[in-house]
């Protein structure tokens, strides 16, 4: 697989001179899709959005320009626009780098998505812990400002735009979309029933688009080369490129920007291999998540499926945010769960009783599996416990909770009796460099 395959386009310029200035970004061609998108009618914005195919890069993969469309243009209260950039599902790490290494693209992407839909009001919800990216964003938004990308009368056509930088305060859960919005009118955040979903009744109950940043990001490169250029990659169904975060025992970790439906095995080979142990040895892959711990495993039966929303779908997984997480032959898969499962519990906000009170009877079970004081029916309590979460609980955290649970007691059942035959966990903890 050469370097070919990749197509840089949100990371083309990541490794230019100070990359995150405006100076840096006009010069490679940044608000380019800005003024292209001025001179267009906001509907005509929307329906290229709408033509290129592009689906939510936040995880669910809902089509973007579909979500736009929902915003209802009679009702009289203003309409938001509010990026979700609370980037924290165990993995992920594609949006913090891109709004690190060119804020502007985001920038640029939140006037024109702002315009489409008509909203004179932004907001970037950052988590909480990242305060770098959240002063790096900031500063691109106060150039954007003194450029006069932002603020009234945008580039003379009438058009005028604010954009507020918000900190969340570090909860997993304010990425859920309602926990999100709760968040940002200053309340606990914790979800809210959908429907009506945000488009209807959003931030301060009026008509709100949500999207991830790497969605939003998207937008300026469709604006400017053509939703026939954008839909040209990716596969059918799953139009594009994404950028995948591989992490782990992988020998260059990183962000690759590929078209979607690549393959794990494909992407590997572009990162060098799996890591090679001390005596020259490469070491195999055990097991993987597709989109973060949230999305059910798979191993290395799956190496060679298309990695898109459908033929994750088809593997009885998610693409998810395209977080893949690489685990050789030395990582036991019990410890592994164990260890996502303790964030589910810390992270579970408490509202509803199948989250709050299920990831904490998962992790009881769990970590008497992985001492080896269990017994087999634990496996099927498990299971059993699994099933009266998924569906039942009030938003997706508990959901993904069980994904790696399930997931893994199908494929490594065995592992889960060894460590009772064992009296404790086979691995040797020194051998691994995850969860150390
Ligand atoms: P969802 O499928 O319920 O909704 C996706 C989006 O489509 C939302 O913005 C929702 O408002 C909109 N939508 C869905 N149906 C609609 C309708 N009928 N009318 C108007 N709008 C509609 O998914 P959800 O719960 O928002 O997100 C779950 C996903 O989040 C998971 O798939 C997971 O991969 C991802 N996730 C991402 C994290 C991250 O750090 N990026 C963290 C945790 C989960």
């Amino acid at each position: 697989m050469s370097i070919d395959t990749l197509t840089p386009v949100l990371t083309a310029n990541w490794g230019a001179e100070r990359s995150w200035t405006l100076a840096s970004y006009e010069e490679h061609g940044g608000y380019a899709g800005l003024r292209t998108a001025l001179a267009m009618a906001p509907d005509d914005v929307i329906t290229a959005v709408k033509d290129s195919g592009l689906r939510g890069r936040g995880g669910a993969g809902f089509p973007t320009g579909m979500k736009w469309g929902f915003i209802p243009q009679d009702n009289p209260k203003p309409k938001y626009l509010v990026v979700n950039a609370d980037e924290s599902e165990p993995g992920t790490c594609k949006d913090i780098p891109l709004m690190m290494a060119s804020p502007h693209t985001l920038v640029e992407g939140v006037i024109i998505s702002s315009y489409a839909i008509r909203a004179h009001q932004a907001f970037i919800y950052i988590r909480g812990e990242v305060l770098h990216v959240i002063r790096r964003v900031q500063a691109a938004v106060d150039e954007a400002y003194a450029a006069g990308h932002l603020g009234k009368n945008i580039h003379g056509t009438g058009y005028d735009l604010d954009i507020v930088v918000h900190a969340g305060a570090g909860a997993y859960i304010c990425g859920e979309e309602t926990a999100l919005l709760e968040g940002l009118e200053g309340r606990r955040g914790q979800p809210r029933l959908r429907p009506p979903f945000p488009a209807v009744a959003g931030l301060y109950a009026s008509p709100t688009v949500i999207n991830n940043v790497e969605s939003i990001a998207s937008v300026p490169s469709i604006i400017a080369n053509g939703a026939d250029w954008f839909a040209s990659m990716g596969t059918e169904k799953s139009k594009g490129f994404g950028i995948f975060s591989l992490s782990g025992h992988v020998t260059r970790p990183g962000q690759y920007e590929a078209p979607l439906g690549i393959t794990l095995r494909e992407l590997i080979d572009l990162a060098g291999g799996m890591r090679q142990g001390p005596d020259g040895q490469r070491h195999e892959l055990k097991f993987w998540t597709p989109g973060g711990s949230s999305t059910p495993l798979l191993t290395a039966e799956h190496l060679d499926l298309p990695l898109d929303f459908e033929g994750m779908a088809e593997a009885g997984t998610m693409l998810g945010t395209r977080a893949l997480q690489l685990f050789d032959e030395t990582t036991c898969v019990v410890r592994a769960v164990l260890r996502w499962t303790e964030f589910y519990k810390h992270e579970s906000c408490g509202k509803c009783t199948p989250c709050r009170e299920g990831t904490w009877w998962l992790v009881q079970v769990l970590a008497r599996l992985e001492k080896g004081v269990g017994s087999e029916e634990d496996l099927d309590l498990l299971l059993d416990q699994c099933d009266n979460i998924l569906g039942r609980s009030f938003c997706a955290l508990a959901d993904g909770a069980t994904s790696p649970i399930s997931s893994s007691i199908k494929f490594f059942r065995e592992e889960y009796l060894a460590h009772l035959t064992h009296g404790g966990c086979p691995f040797d903890p020194a051998a691994s460099t995850v969860f150390a």
